[in-house]
């Protein structure tokens, strides 16, 4: 029996990489998939149809039903159409997965506007699109049926771009944190008929390896014991199990996932305060007082290389 028996899932960017993987791990526990894929490059020029063809029928191959979308998520009316190609095929959607990605990475003094705008179509517009059609089918649903409380999934993507920092990619992790508080907030909003939770890759895909291809070597990395940590499939279980029933309760989290590791992340909270006793701070109190008493102790975040640090000890 599989964890996904009887479910219908809506998976973008399932050409490739993680959305590849996703999808197969998916069709390996009884989900019905539409697949979708522009089968673009990893700037998101371009299109091709074969791309998701093929995964759809890697996936039929396992014995599940599924069909192919080749539309772009950055087009508001066509996710409607993803959403309703779901229902008339296999008459409903249970899991959305907002996977679908490009980048177009460029310091901020070269960006151009372009790049800034396609980066946040794709992935903060896309997230969006996706989830306001499929969350109004989710509360319709559940309006008309109280049994069924709780019953959608929505899972997105985001990164350590958005929630750490990397430079060269303000457009993209701009995107990607405003998916997380996108995440964040949504779970609020849909709390009796959908869960949502947002899931951070750090995986070999063309993403690290032909569009940042400083990242490749890294990506071969092994631990002593030859366990290939970047390996893509190594992540499709989390999504999995964030898809299924067991997942019910869970709902706003944000998790990484690398290799054998799971990670939950916190949002922005204060942790730190200076208090002035009543009166308005002066520019003067500021100087005096920030660095030396607010900013005291506090930790700067984590970054990619304390990620690698934890992975393989150097
Ligand atoms: N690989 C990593 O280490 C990593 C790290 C953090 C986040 N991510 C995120 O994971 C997701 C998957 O990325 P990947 O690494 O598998 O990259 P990938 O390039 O291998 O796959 C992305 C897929 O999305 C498709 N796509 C692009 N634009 C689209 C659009 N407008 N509509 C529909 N499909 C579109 C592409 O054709 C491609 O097949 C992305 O959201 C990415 O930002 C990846």
């Amino acid at each position: 029996m599989g964890m996904l028996d009887g479910k219908v899932a809506l998976i973008t960017g399932a050409g490739r990489g993680l959305g590849k993987e996703e999808a197969i791990a998916m069709a390996k526990e009884g989900c019905q998939l539409v697949l979708n894929d522009i089968g673009g490059a990893f700037d998101g020029t371009g299109t091709e149809t074969k791309v998701i063809d093929k995964i759809v029928e890697e996936c039929k191959q396992l014995g599940t039903n599924a069909v192919a979308n080749y539309e772009s998520v950055t087009d508001f009316n066509k996710t409607k159409a993803m959403v309703d190609q779901a229902i008339s095929e296999f008459g409903k959607l249970d899991i959305v997965v907002n996977n679908a990605g490009i980048l177009r990475d460029r310091m901020i003094f070269n960006m151009a506007e372009s790049d800034f705008d396609g980066v946040i179509a794709v992935h903060l517009k896309g997230t969006f699109n996706l989830t306001r059609h499929a969350s109004a089918y989710f509360r319709e649903q559940g309006k008309a049926n109280p049994k069924l409380k709780n019953f959608g999934r929505i899972i997105n993507t985001s990164s350590d771009s958005g929630l750490i920092g990397n430079m060269g990619q303000s457009n993209y992790g701009a995107a990607k944190a405003g998916i997380a508080a996108f995440t964040v907030i949504t779970a609020q909003e849909l709390k009796k008929y959908a869960t949502v939770n947002c899931v951070v890759p750090s995986a070999r895909t063309r993403m690290r390896t032909d569009a940042t291809p400083k990242m490749a070597g890294f990506m071969k990395m092994k631990t002593k014991a030859g366990f290939d940590v970047f390996n893509p499939a190594h992540f499709a279980p989390l999504v999995v199990f964030l898809a299924s029933d067991a997942a019910r309760r869970i709902t706003g989290e944000v998790f990484r996932c690398i290799g054998d590791k799971v990670w939950v992340y916190q949002g922005w909270h204060p942790v730190n305060r200076i208090d002035n006793n009543g009166e308005p701070f002066t520019p003067q109190v500021l100087a005096e007082r920030v660095k030396s008493e607010l900013l005291k102790g506090v930790q700067t975040k984590a970054d990619s290389a304390n990620i690698a640090q934890e992975l393989f000890g150097s």
